[in-house]
């Protein structure tokens, strides 16, 4: 039976040493909460890391650590002390998790971190390449891991792999400082499938990959190659079940049964029948806007001295990353800052803040839930938060009111909870008497509506979307169906060359000869490419011709002193070996009369983009563009245009480039012409644009019509990059 690898950075328990054994613990973190549902439930392993250097374990102690691990289908990936403090403390948590959290003062770049993140990437990857058998499908999850799906998929390609981020994915104005921001985002569309939680988060990353990147996006596809990714938004939800069915358990529970804390809680509550209990979880993180949410009741108390004695935050606090030195200065501000408020307003009776520093069972979890009547969740940033989710769950009464941050993604289903800005201290203070004052009624109506949603889009329904979707995404046909030219390929097509009495090799030039330049003047042959084609040109029987869209000036300076034919402008002009430039149609231009000042109104309106004028054609160019507002343009002007032009003209859609054009005369009826003269008993053509897709479908069955780069195409094969042409050019040479 196929099954489903997970992948993240942690197992869903880690490893610790307690003296001289070691023990397990249930992982902190929405990530390991939500997948710890999935993977009960799924024929499923797990593949990650357990939380401990692997040097600070000796080998002895460790087999049967590694047996538990195994009984559960946990894959531990093993790393050292020293691939922990570059990987996990050092990018992922000093660098990635700040910037993505727009805490960009405090997110720091080193060349050795990044060095060993790629590398713990590649050891996580090999660890999944190592256990996957066919049909086997892939999920991995977050930001320590960015690099993977690419690593795998190279490796894979047929495997299905899916990649979710429980973090926010930052705007591009953030993401655009990471240093090595191409290879993440290169590494994150080797999925197949990309989550995110929130559409605010997919339309950042979307951005990025066409701004950054400059590939196409269609809607939320990225077109990658031959491949497509899709990208989507999947909001995590809880185990909406569990959650309720142990609330409804604990609110049955006999005095005999109830925990210490709860009967603690519970006496607090009895000395204080107006009173109320606030409460506070979240990791230990500078994210979750711990400070914020102290400094604001403290401005409660002041601006509302009818409640003291009366209201208590119960704040629960769980260690986190405590090594990073951020953290440990959040500890130390947070204490500091809980002792400076007890002491300003406790009395004998009371004290306004109750502070745990510590992870707790799920079953005091849940009292702390349900003792309280105001959760106050007021992250700064937060990809999801679940804790929110989780106590709308254990009121199973229908009362409790929950504050919500609106920076929190879970904001974008809760809307019934009272929504604040985590950074405006008075309107939280405002928020807290709010909560404190709204009638019963209220408080069930907003909640009725949040468990229902809550109730129905759970942690499994969730996984239960993504993977569906992973599954139903469709390959592009072509991908598995055009061979790239290499190994045996190339030898074929030498011995072909070699054997043949005649021969005819098609060059495009930009993009197959040169590669794109944002300025098309400075893409310009160079002396070895001169020479390349010098050296073609000087086999014996071989033609070759270079057929380009450029204008024939273009052309005459750089290749008229060598002995080649030259196509101008798409196949207008031609000039034979040796030969005057001649026209190949008498079409007429009055067209371009028409079709200028549309291009000139459009060019004026867009900054970056030019208009290049050929002898026979007009090209609008945005290539310099910001790629979100060239898209719209160019929709935009093929609409105007196509209303306006005849049908002798056509509209070629070029890589950043929109050229009208004489529909009669294309690359195609020039390469025909030059071909079927020659007598060939061997041609090459090599082009990678959708102008050179003429040429392909012109060409004689045998010959060899190469695309490069892999995109949809009518050629026969592919080959990767423009160095690649160059090289197999020169093994025809030699
Ligand atoms: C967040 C992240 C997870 C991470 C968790 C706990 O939920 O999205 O990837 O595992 O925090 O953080 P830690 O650094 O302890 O793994």
């Amino acid at each position: 039976m196929a099954k489903n690898i997970i992948v993240s950075n942690r197992l869903p328990i880690r490893i610790s040493k307690v003296e001289n054994s070691f023990k397990f613990t249930a992982t902190s973190g929405g990530l390991a909460t939500g997948m710890k549902t999935v993977h009960e439930h799924e024929n499923s392993l797990w593949v990650g890391w357990p939380g401990i250097g692997i040097d600070e374990i000796a080998p002895d102690a460790w087999a049967p650590l590694a047996e538990d691990l195994e009984e559960n289908n946990y894959a531990p990936v093993l790393l050292n002390k020293e691939e922990v403090e570059n990987f996990y403390y050092g990018l992922a948590n000093k660098c990635l998790w700040p910037l993505f959290h727009y805490f960009i003062e405090i997110s720091t770049f080193s060349e050795s971190h990044w060095e060993t993140y790629v590398e713990v990437n590649k050891k996580f990857s090999q660890s999944v390449i190592d256990k996957i058998a066919p049909g086997d499908t892939v999920w991995i999850h977050d930001y320590q891991l960015l690099l993977c799906p690419k690593m795998i998929k190279d490796a894979r390609p047929d495997v299905n792999i899916g990649f979710f981020l429980h973090i926010p994915f930052p705007s591009f104005e953030i993401f655009r400082t990471f240093p090595c921001r191409e290879a993440l985002l290169e590494g994150m569309l080797g999925a197949d499938l990309i989550g995110f939680h929130t559409y605010d988060y997919e339309r950042h990353f979307l951005s990025s990959v066409k701004r950054i990147l400059r590939k196409e996006v269609q809607f939320n596809r990225v077109i990658n190659g031959l491949r497509e990714v899709v990208v989507d938004t999947f909001p995590m939800g809880i185990d909406y079940d569990k959650f309720y069915s142990k609330a409804k358990e604990h609110l049955a529970q006999k005095e005999h049964e109830k925990s210490e804390l709860k009967k603690q809680l519970e006496l607090h509550k009895k000395g204080a029948e107006s009173g109320k209990l606030i409460l506070s979880i979240d990791r230990l993180d500078y994210t979750k806007g711990v400070v914020n949410r102290i400094k604001a009741f403290d401005l409660f108390l002041t601006k509302y001295p009818e409640y003291l004695e009366k209201v208590r935050l119960l704040m629960l606090t769980v260690p986190s990353r405590s090594d990073v030195p951020e953290y440990a200065k959040l500890k130390k501000e947070t204490d500091e800052l809980v002792g400076r408020i007890n002491g300003k307003y406790a009395t004998v009776n009371w004290t306004p803040i109750w502070y745990y520093y510590r992870a707790m069972s799920f079953d005091d979890l849940i009292d702390l839930y349900m003792t309280s009547d105001i959760a106050m969740i007021t992250p700064v940033r937060d990809g999801m938060n679940l804790v929110a989710k989780e106590f709308i769950a254990t009121r199973v009464s229908g009362d409790g009111v929950l504050i919500l941050s609106e920076m929190a993604g879970a904001s974008k289903e809760l809307f019934e909870a009272i929504l604040i800005n985590p950074f405006d201290k008075n309107a939280m203070a405002d928020a807290l008497l709010k909560a404190i004052t709204m009638p019963v009624e209220e408080q069930k109506q907003r909640n009725f509506g949040m468990q229902k949603r809550l109730s129905r889009y759970t942690v499994e329904y969730w996984a239960k979307d993504f993977m569906t979707a992973l599954q139903s995404k469709m390959e592009i046909k072509e991908e598995i169906q055009i061979p790239k030219i290499q190994n045996e390929l190339k030898q074929q097509l030498l011995q072909a060359f070699n054997e043949a009495k005649k021969k005819m090799i098609f060059l495009d030039y930009d993009g197959t000869l040169v590669d794109f330049n944002e300025k098309p003047d400075l893409a310009i042959p160079d002396a070895k490419l001169l020479q390349l084609i010098d050296a073609l040109c000087a086999l014996p029987n071989t033609d070759v011709a270079i057929v380009s869209g450029r204008d024939q000036a273009f052309l005459d300076k750089w290749f008229a002193s060598l002995p080649v034919t030259l196509v101008a402008e798409h196949g207008h002009y031609v000039k034979r070996k040796g030969g005057e430039w001649m026209g190949t149609a008498s079409s007429t231009k009055d067209w371009m009369a028409d079709v200028m000042p549309i291009f000139e109104t459009f060019t004026d309106r867009t900054p970056g983009t030019f208009v290049e004028e050929k002898h026979n054609s007009l090209v609008w160019h945005y290539r310099k563009t910001d790629p979100e507002l060239a898209s719209g343009r160019v929709v935009e002007i093929k609409t105007v245009l196509s209303s306006l032009i005849s049908d002798k003209l056509t509209i070629l859609d070029m890589d950043k480039a929109l050229e009208v054009v004489d529909r009669q005369v294309n690359k195609g009826s020039a390469v025909f012409e030059i071909n079927s003269q020659g007598a060939y008993d061997f041609t090459l053509c090599i082009g990678d644009d959708v102008t050179d897709e003429n040429m392909f479908v012109s060409l004689p069955e045998h010959a060899y019509t190469i695309k490069v780069g892999r995109k949809p195409t009518s050629a026969k094969y592919y080959i990767e990059n423009v160095s690649q042409v160059k090289k197999l050019l020169s093994s025809i040479v030699s």
